[in-house]
């Protein structure tokens, strides 16, 4: 079957790949099951494979019952192949791998290393890390020129974005093939050159921790600080809220992080710590800066 078409676009597909199918990974899987495309989703054993075939199944319900989905629900599923372990990849004709396990650096240069390993020398692997240097994970492959970053945000299926992040190695044709791929699901992609938070987490973060010193200095209450950036500035979300849903203690690490290599201005403020230490961690637990009674 013909995959690439020698400009670094992928014609006809092939299947996409996908190590990992938790809250990210079933949400690319069902990305590239609405595009037509074929699934191969790696897991660890049968019971997470099990686990993953589930959100996805609930994914695609809820396509369908929003008309987005224009065939039965069991004919899109009847595309991913879901394995237990890589080696299920062998005869798989992959054209794109996207690894999605647990943001840890030595897991993913594991994971990523026995991937380029089990899919064809002219796939793109891609990496859906959300702060890991693109260059760090890059270190242990035998091809980083087919390196890509691409992140895709949560959830997946109601976020247009995926950023491409380009590693000092990642050739330009790759980051062509990662443009065509994130167009072709529907979604936009920004490109951004692999430095520390990427476009996202770094404007984002930055904007959230101005929220909580305001809070902290008694600018004004939550609601209102919310409010502003709603009505005034057209955010979705507002910074606090959003902080709430990603979780203090996530926004804390990211904050600390960005701050041992971008400087003082990624300074947490004391209040963010304070609500880390007390458990108020956002929706997860109910309580962040605002309350969630329903859990
Ligand atoms: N959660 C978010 O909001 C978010 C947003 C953007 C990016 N990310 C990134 O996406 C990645 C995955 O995050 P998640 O939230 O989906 O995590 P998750 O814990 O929900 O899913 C990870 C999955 O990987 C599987 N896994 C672990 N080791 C594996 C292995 N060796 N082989 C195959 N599968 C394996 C686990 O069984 C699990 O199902 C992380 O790098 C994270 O930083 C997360």
């Amino acid at each position: 079957m013909t995959t690439n078409d020698g400009n670094g676009t992928d014609r006809h597909g092939g299947a996409v790949a996908v190590v990992g199918g938790g809250l990210m990974g079933s949400g690319i899987v069902h990305a590239f099951l609405l595009a037509g495309r074929r699934v191969a989703l790696v897991e660890v054993d049968d019971e997470a494979a099990a686990g993953s075939r589930q959100r996805i199944r609930a994914h695609l319900e809820e396509s369908a019952r929003r008309g987005r989905l224009d065939e039965p629900v069991e004919a899109a599923l009847s595309r991913v192949v879901v394995h237990s372990g890589l080696a299920g990849l062998e005869g798989e004709d992959v054209t794109l791998a996207i690894e999605a396990v647990p943001e840890i650096a030595s897991l993913k240069l594991e994971v990523l290393g026995a991937l380029e390993a089990a899919v064809e020398d002219a796939a793109v692997v891609a990496t859906n890390t959300s702060s890991i240097a693109i260059g760090e994970l890059a270190a242990g492959l035998a091809r980083p020129e087919r390196f890509v970053g691409l992140h895709f945000f949560n959830p997946v299926p109601a976020s247009l974005l995926v950023e491409v992040v380009v590693g000092q190695d990642t050739s330009a044709t790759t980051v062509e093939r990662a443009r065509s791929l994130v167009d072709a699901i529907g979604k936009q992609a920004v490109v951004v050159r692999d430095s520390p938070g990427f476009a996202t987490s770094r404007l984002g973060v930055l904007l959230g921790l101005e929220a909580i010193r305001m809070l902290e200095e008694g600018v004004a209450s939550p609601e209102d600080i919310d409010r502003a950036m709603t009505l005034g500035y057209k955010h979705p979300v507002g910074p606090l809220h959003l902080t709430d849903l990603v979780g203090l203690d996530v926004r804390l690490a990211v904050a600390d992080y960005l701050r041992s290599v971008l400087g003082d201005r990624f300074e947490a403020p004391a209040l963010l710590r304070e609500k880390v230490e007390r458990g108020e961690l956002g929706r997860k637990c109910g309580k962040g800066f605002f309350s969630y009674p329903e859990g």
